[in-house]
């Protein structure tokens, strides 16, 4: 494991996110309900940034097409389903991919990420 300091623990407020540079990936680190997550920013999907996605059922919404991804595990929860229709095309045009995550936690005060290079 190699272990990347990121951010001040206190940084990170519950409901705060941040992206943060490791390496040449662009990580997004979250607080859901003061749990800590630490996951790929770009989308698996177009590559678009999922900073803004809504927490839902513990998996992060991408804002643009809908997919929707477990915090916890990358797991796809849905594929494209939006817009109607057009989503349905988009889901087809890109096999549905995991969203890559990463172990997180912190130490003497600061948030440290592992993200294999
Ligand atoms: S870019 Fe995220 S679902 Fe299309």
């Amino acid at each position: 494991m190699a272990w990347t300091k990121i951010l001040a623990a206190n940084a990170l407020a519950p409901g705060a996110r941040e992206v943060v540079k490791v390496g040449n990936k662009n990580i997004l680190v979250l607080n859901h309900e003061n749990n800590l997550y630490a996951v790929e920013n770009n989308c698996p999907h177009l590559k678009l940034p999922l900073k803004s996605g809504k927490i839902k059922d513990g998996a992060i919404v991408c804002s643009f097409h809908r997919s929707a991804f477990d915090l916890s595990t990358g797991e796809v929860k849905t594929w494209c389903p939006w817009p109607p229709g057009v989503g349905k095309l988009l889901s087809m045009v890109s096999e549905a991919k995991t969203l890559p995550v990463f172990p997180v936690r912190v130490e003497d005060g600061n948030i440290l990420v592992d993200v294999p290079e």
